[in-house]
């Protein structure tokens, strides 16, 4: 198995889906979030403030083509790493690329006691609506394959791991 690439939303579950399906399968869990944050000593808050959101996209796509080089995993990728379409390709490349579909209404109440999310900062149903129209087409263009995930984690992590055992 080559890497199975978690993209979508925030609030679509990539990060505790990831986790959960890394660990049924036995494979490591990698987080770009959590990459860019180990490596720059920093929150995404912080990196946000310090260098703005171009800043954090230059560390996010390192943290991407890093962990291309690591053992075959299953990572959850920032929502927005697939704006960069050097990180498509490169995720791509590098494995499959899973969309965990969610619709904003879900989105929305997931994410409503946001605290670390600084594209949410300015009004949650606001940004989510509109960042959700901006980037659907690209989130679906840019998967190997769609999952809906609306429904609870673990039904959305069998779904995934039934993907991942079928590579
Ligand atoms: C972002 C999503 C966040 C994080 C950053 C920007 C985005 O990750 O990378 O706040 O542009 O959608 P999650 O999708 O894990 O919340």
């Amino acid at each position: 198995m080559a890497h199975v690439w978690l993209i979508g939303m925030m609030g679509s579950g990539k990060s505790t889906v990831g986790r959960l399906v890394a660990g049924h399968l036995d494979r490591p869990f990698y987080d770009t979030d959590a990459t860019v944050e180990a490596t720059a000593g920093m929150t995404i808050m912080e990196i946000f403030e310090r260098f703005g959101e171009d800043g954090f996209r230059e560390r996010e796509r390192t943290a991407v083509a890093e962990i291309t080089d690591d053992a075959a995993g299953v990572v959850a990728t920032g929502g927005g790493a697939i704006l960069d379409p050097v990180n498509v390709e490169t995720m791509r490349n590098a494995g499959t690329v899973v969309l965990l579909s969610v619709e904003p209404d879900v989105l929305i109440a997931r994410v409503a006691d946001n605290e670390d999310r600084p594209l949410l900062l300015d009004g949650i149903e606001r940004a989510i609506r509109s960042i959700d129209r901006a980037r659907s087409g690209l989130y679906r263009s840019s998967a190997d394959v769609v999952v809906d995930a609306s429904h609870p984690i673990e039904t959305v992590a069998e779904e995934v791991e039934a993907i991942c055992n079928a590579l």
